[in-house]
């Protein structure tokens, strides 16, 4: 089970490297700097989607599932990819996206031909509910109908996202087929496991009920809705088995780690299955997206995860191709330098497995287009200005200080390289030994020097205290554990602890690694001091 102790790294592989000059990042651009990884400590990268495609959603509408999009390299690019990770011992998880093809694939093109079309069911094509009228309410999650008009066959087939992403038919046994055809390509091309693209969104109600309408309108102005039919259907989880039966035929223990953003504990356990035959990994959505530095919210979201029944592996992230950066959405504007190593340590000392976006370990900015004839996503274009798209979270990786970063030889790279880039990249970073870049990965380096982080149960301490988030790792053989105390206010806070229900009997704590950085090595439990948004990581006996 070595995903349950990996440290996993998102690549958004247009953004991270490019090696051919022509401004978009690439899969030598990736192979080039599996040295930095390895350096950083992680074991494993998930790549965001490299197939062809016609980058309406920059890689998530595929043409092709068993190729390599010219922009990106070769299949000898990718193999070569393998090889170098390998060497390093990382391990290499695709993204799969299982609900929906591009509408150039030529599965699509096919289907669209004509009603007799052998594909013709491998798509959702329904009638109108009357002439010019959609079948039903459904929205597309990025804005407007999710039923869009083909007068070729004079009939309506259904995207859960954007009109060029046609949703497969997941009751179509052919398609379940060819699309295992596809997890097999890759797993036999050594790949570790799979990120599972939307997957709770594989069905939708047969009988195409209307969605319950909620108060008011969303950022691209439609009614709000609950997307009651379209997500969650428990025939997601037969197909989930299958995956699963399909990834445990491999050798390496593959991992499947789905993209499901699940609203409560309940639903989220779900999907480890119920013989944990499901996912091993299923994101967290909850705790990515708190959004406010909230110790009792946290301290309640640990606590459900660690006393969830399934017994499955916890999944945490805080940042992704999707959503604002961390630094924007937890800052204070104040304590921002505080604020992200707190973050840092809280995903890297629990007892989940953690996932990092690349740039955040260097404290990368969501930087939104200014204007709206510079935004590439189209949500950005068709939202503007309240939705103002993902570009702000997909610039290019800061390398260095040289002109675009070190991300690119070209004058225009696909997104523009954030002003910041100056004083946060990588190389001034890693120089600083003060640096966010050096306190992840001091935090990595512990996570697996100190068994208590490896292997030690979760115990939330201090339960009451509305200000500080605190927990214990257990060591399991009762000998060093570790306490983590993150300060999540802004003010100056002196705190003691009793750890003796925990079998902790010593009375001082030996710091493993805070910030701001300590006065002294020991300190003791009756009077811990931390700064504003302080961290704390210290063992204890
Ligand atoms: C997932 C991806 C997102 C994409 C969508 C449609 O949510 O993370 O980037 O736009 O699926 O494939």
């Amino acid at each position: 089970m070595w995903w349950k102790h990996a440290v996993i790294y998102e690549i958004y592989p247009r953004s991270f490297q490019d090696s051919n000059g022509d401004g978009i990042g690439d899969l030598n651009g990736i192979t080039q700097r599996l040295d930095y990884l390895k350096d950083l400590g992680v074991d494993a990268i998930w790549i965001t989607p490299m197939y062809p495609s016609p980058q309406v959603d920059f890689g998530y509408d595929i043409a092709d599932y068993t190729a390599i999009d010219p922009q990106y390299g070769t299949m000898a690019d990718f193999d070569r990819l393998m090889k170098e990770a390998k060497a390093r011992d990382l391990r290499v998880i695709m993204d799969f996206v299982p609900n929906h093809t591009s509408d150039k694939h030529p599965w699509f093109i096919e289907s669209s031909s004509s009603r007799t079309n052998s594909k013709r069911d491998w798509y959702i094509w329904r009638d109108g509910k009357g002439p010019g009228q959609p079948p039903n309410n459904w929205q597309s999650w990025f804005g407007h109908s999710a039923w869009k008009f083909d007068p070729r066959t004079g009939q309506f087939y259904y995207h859960h996202f954007y009109t060029e992403q046609p949703d497969l038919n997941w009751r179509n046994p052919e398609v379940r087929k060819a699309m295992y055809q596809v997890m097999r390509f890759w797993l036999d091309r050594g790949v570790a496991g799979f990120r599972l693209d939307a997957v709770s969104r594989l069905f939708e109600d047969p009988n195409l009920h209307d969605d319950p309408l909620l108060p008011g309108a969303n950022a691209y102005g439609d009614q709000n809705i609950e997307h009651k039919y379209t997500d969650n259907l428990a025939e997601v989880h037969e197909v989930l088995k299958e995956m699963r039966q399909l990834v445990d035929q491999y050798p390496g223990d593959p991992v499947l780690i789905s993209e499901t953003d699940e609203p409560n504990i309940a639903e989220l356990t779900k999907l480890y299955g119920s013989k944990l035959d499901e996912i091993q990994l299923p994101m967290d959505f909850q705790v990515a997206d708190v959004n406010q530095l909230s110790a009792a919210r946290f301290r309640e979201l640990i606590d459900q995860v660690e006393n969830n029944s399934a017994g499955g592996q916890p999944y945490f992230f805080f940042n992704n191709h999707d959503q604002d950066r961390t630094w924007d959405r937890y800052g204070d504007g104040v304590h921002n330098e505080a604020i992200a190593r707190l973050l840092a340590t809280l995903l890297l000392t629990t007892r989940a497995t953690p996932q990092l976006y690349y740039g955040e370990e260097i404290g990368m900015l969501t930087t939104p287009p200014a204007r709206k004839e510079d935004v590439r996503d189209p949500i950005g274009k068709l939202g503007w200005p309240k939705e103002k798209g993902r570009d702000g979270e997909r610039t290019p990786m800061q390398w260095d200080a040289s002109e675009n970063a070190g991300f690119t030889t070209s004058l225009t790279p696909w997104l523009p390289v954030p002003a910041s880039y100056k004083q946060r990249n990588v190389a001034v970073e890693e120089k600083d030994p003060d640096s966010l870049l050096s306190f992840y990965k001091q935090l990595i380096r512990l996570r697996r020097a100190q068994p208590a982080l490896r292997d030690g149960a979760q115990i939330t301490v201090n339960c009451h205290d509305a200000d500080l988030l605190s927990f214990v790792r257990k060591n399991p053989n009762n000998s060093e554990s570790v306490l983590i105390v993150l300060n999540m206010s802004n003010k100056s806070k002196t705190v003691a602890f009793n750890l003796e229900p925990q079998g902790i009997t010593g009375v001082s704590a030996k710091l493993l690694l805070s910030y701001p950085a300590p006065g002294a090595t020991n300190v003791p439990l009756y009077a811990i001091a931390l700064a504003p948004f302080g961290t704390m990581v210290a063992s204890v006996k």
